[in-house]
């Protein structure tokens, strides 16, 4: 293959280590580190081995880019002016020459790189066209465009910037200790903490295929352009209190495009890797009087550090701003000084551009004090609502306050952003899940038509002697109506057949999929539907011993699923929900066990198949006590991607995607059980001894009712995350 054609579509080479422009005035001469050096080596090996160097010699003074590893102790105990000479040729992708980087349409862009940190050869790196004009690369806006010494159309190209591209960084490797010294050495904490590492997906994002709004960078809300960024600077950080005691970090955009504003901080808990984003907008109305965006007319202190004495970097102050009338604040904002923020900082968004917001998850409380800061999200979550979360933060002291912060709203089309049917497929290409299953598994997930036809039968109330058997696309199986009782599916009759069907065919399986738009359509969100003709029986578990429960659990048609949410911004996988037992859970995508470039892993728990990020003994209880899920990888696995169906798409229009008809089938998948679940249920309570029956018996009345269910579950347009988000 002609190498420049192997190549994925990359671009630059500079080195990412770490902290903003404030960080390196602290910093002397740092220099790069030997790790670093040599990830720079294996990157010039990598020219020099496809090619790319020989078709760059001669341009400039590429030996840089040739450098060996003889080069490589000889720059390492230069200064950092030295290895900044040498370094600063980068390579960029070819559509992105000088020409094309001083025209980005939105001012920004998001540019893969092919040398990275953590010896991982591809990132991406956002670039910003400044208000002077200037283009930045990173979060440090010091690190400029100065020339361009070659392109080639769809090739690469050779720029030369201004300084090492320095982005927030790692534990691990070094390199932050030696370039970086940072927050942490004025800091009273000594270890490092994971959200000093940037949370990067394995591999870069591919070129989504073109169409419509999806990807493009920014979505219009109706005279509001929105831009979703990712490069944070470090405002302020606490060290103790919040999700595992470890404290959290305030942070906010670091560059923003030209004419874009802040609606406020960002906030994350220091326990995992910076993985977030935030949404920041330009007002494209050319109103005065009644444009999208305003300043705030002042600031309120929410609350401050000063007289905590909580480990700290320095004192932090929490500001809301205060509206003009018609406005209304989205965010707050953090500062380290006892002095109002500048009016000019964030800004306030027109009411009927705005939404209700509610409180999510905890990022940080100090205890002993009333004050806590909780991540957003809009009240409205329907599938096709217009509310959209702006990633800001909403800090309480005491009472929720009386004038609430709010989220953003799409007021112009709601689906502008939506992928379309070939971007839908890329994203699952990119992103579907492979599926293990536990090594003692027996009940396998199957197609919907193999369960249909190897002898399941479709059962009518009041005509139980006389069950048929059902097509394999489910034709002749009831449409619509409600799941009144009046119909439901069984396994076949015969023994042997029934044995066979309940193990299901792992061959057969497909991923069935539902593309929701949601968010104010910032976000797709992909359901993965996975269907298993039997569920077996639960087990619990009381401290160390294994209990039997019976037939509790057991039911025939089992419906599971995983939900991707993917940004319409940019395509970047978000977060991923795991659906356990008629509940379930929203990880980031750091949490992610990743396989195969950007696929993840989900284990699937035995016998239940609820769905894990990871293997491991999940209870459903407390204190040792509960039903077990058990979770373990073996050579039993399913990829989601490999064969799949989308079964809807409903903003795509009624006839783009063709419906199968099972899905409209409203009834139970599989008949009531006739088994008395409380006798199983005193049986295991009574063979334990003292305490311990107590404490299980408490475990099984709190188990949710999806677990104790005697009914075969509904199809997947029956749950009620298919019109709206996730539990
Ligand atoms: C190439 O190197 C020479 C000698 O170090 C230097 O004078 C010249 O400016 C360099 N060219 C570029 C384009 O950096
Ligand atoms: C997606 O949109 C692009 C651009 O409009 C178009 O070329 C492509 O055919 C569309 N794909 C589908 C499957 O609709
Ligand atoms: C810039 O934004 C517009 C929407 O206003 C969008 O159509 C376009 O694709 C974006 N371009 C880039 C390169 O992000
Ligand atoms: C400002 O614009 C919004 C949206 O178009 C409109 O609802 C509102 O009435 C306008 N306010 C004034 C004072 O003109
Ligand atoms: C099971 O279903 C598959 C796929 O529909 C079909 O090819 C096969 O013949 C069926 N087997 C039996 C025993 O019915
Ligand atoms: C995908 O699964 C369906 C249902 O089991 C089957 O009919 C089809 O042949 C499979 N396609 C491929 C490419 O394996
Ligand atoms: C309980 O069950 C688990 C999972 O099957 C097994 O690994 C473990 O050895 C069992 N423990 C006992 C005490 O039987
Ligand atoms: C948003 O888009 C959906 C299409 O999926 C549409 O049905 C819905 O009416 C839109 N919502 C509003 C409030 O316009």
């Amino acid at each position: 293959m002609h190498p420049r054609s192997s190549l994925p579509a990359f671009l630059f080479l500079p080195l990412l280590l770490s902290c903003t422009a404030s960080s390196a005035l602290l910093t002397p001469t740092p220099t790069p580190t030997p790790s670093f050096l040599s990830h720079y080596a294996s990157f010039s090996r990598y020219l020099v081995e496809t090619g790319l160097a020989n078709s760059l010699v001669g341009l400039t003074n590429l030996t840089v880019l040739a450098v060996d590893d003889a080069v490589i102790p000889r720059l390492s105990g230069e200064s950092r002016d030295v290895i900044r000479r040498v370094l600063s040729m980068h390579l960029v992708a070819g559509y992105y020459d000088l020409h094309k980087l001083r025209q980005l349409p939105n001012g920004t862009a998001t540019l893969s790189t092919l040398f990275q940190e953590k010896g991982n050869p591809q990132g991406s790196i956002e670039v910003v066209i400044l208000r002077d004009g200037g283009v930045a690369f990173g979060s440090n806006r010091d690190v400029k465009l100065l020339n361009s010494f070659a392109s080639h159309p769809h090739g690469i190209s050779l720029l030369q910037i201004s300084d090492l591209i320095m982005e927030p960084r790692t534990q691990g490797d070094g390199n932050c200790l030696t370039l970086c010294p940072s927050a942490r050495s004025i800091s009273k904490k000594s270890e490092a903490l994971p959200i000093d590492t940037i949370f990067k997906l394995p591999s870069p994002l591919p070129t989504w295929p073109a169409g419509g709004g999806f990807a493009g960078g920014t979505i219009d809300f109706g005279g509001l352009l929105v831009y979703q960024t990712s490069s944070f600077s470090k405002v302020w950080a606490v060290y103790e209190g919040g999700p595992d005691n470890r404290g959290a970090t305030f942070l906010e955009p670091s560059a923003l495009p030209e004419g874009y504003f802040m609606f406020g901080s960002y906030a994350q808990p220091n326990n995992r890797p910076l993985s977030g984003w935030l949404l920041v907008g330009k007002d494209q109305t050319n109103d005065i009087s009644n444009g999208t965006l305003k300043k705030p007319v002042d600031y309120s202190l929410i609350w401050s550090s000063d007289s905590s004495k909580i480990k700290q970097d320095r004192s932090g102050y929490i500001w809301s701003p205060i509206p003009p009338d018609g406005y209304k604040a989205v965010g707050h904002v953090i500062t380290t000084s006892p002095e109002k923020p500048s009016l000019d900082k964030v800004r306030c968004v027109r009411s009927d551009l705005t939404d209700q917001c509610e409180i999510e998850t905890l990022i940080w409380g100090s205890s002993g004090n009333k004050f806590s800061v909780y991540s957003s999200r809009p009240f409205n979550r329907e599938v096709g609502a217009l509310a959209v979360s702006a990633g800001t933060f909403i800090a309480q002291n005491g009472q929720p306050s009386s004038s609430p912060l709010s989220c953003l709203r799409n007021a112009k089309y709601n689906i502008s952003a939506m992928p379309n049917r070939s971007q839908i497929e890329a994203l699952i290409e990119a992103y579907s899940p492979i599926v293990y299953f536990h090594p003692d598994e027996e009940f396998l997930p199957s197609s919907v038509d193999w369960f249909f036809t190897n002898g399941s039968l479709l059962y009518t109330k009041g005509q139980e002697s006389k069950p048929v058997p059902i097509e394999a696309t489910g034709s002749n199986l009831p449409q619509g109506g409600s799941n009144d009782g009046a119909y439901w599916l069984d396994l076949p009759l015969d023994g042997a057949a029934k044995d066979r069907v309940k193990k299901g065919f792992l061959q057969s399986a497909q991923a069935y999929m539902h593309v929701k738009p949601m968010l104010g359509a910032t976000f797709t969100d992909i359901a993965i539907w996975l269907f298993y003709p039997f569920n077996g029986a639960a087990r619990a578990k009381v401290k160390f011993i294994n209990l039997s429960l019976g037939k509790i659990g057991e039911h025939v048609g089992d419906w599971e699923h995983v939900t991707l949410r993917i940004s319409n911004f940019n395509g970047q996988l978000r977060n991923v929900y795991f659906s356990q037992h008629g509940a379930g859970i929203w990880m980031g995508t750091s949490d992610l066990e990743f396989q195969n470039a950007n696929k993840f892993v989900v284990y699937a728990s035995l016998h239940g198949h609820a769905a894990f990020f990871k293997p491991g003994t999940f209870l459903q209880g407390n204190d040792g006590v509960g039903m077990r899920n058990d979770v373990k990888k073996s050579s039993i696995f399913l990829d989601t991607g490999a064969n799949y169906s989308i079964i809807a798409a409903e903003y795509l229009g009624p006839s783009a995607i063709p419906v199968p008809p099972w899905l409209n089938y409203c009834r139970e998948w599989g008949p009531r059980v006739d088994y008395d679940a409380a006798e199983d249920m005193q049986k295991a309570v009574k063979a334990l001894p003292g305490k311990l029956k107590t404490a299980l018996a408490n475990a099984l009345s709190s188990l949710p009712p999806e677990v104790l269910e005697q009914e075969g579950p509904t199809g997947p347009k029956m749950k009620p995350s298919w019109n709206g988000d996730e539990a």
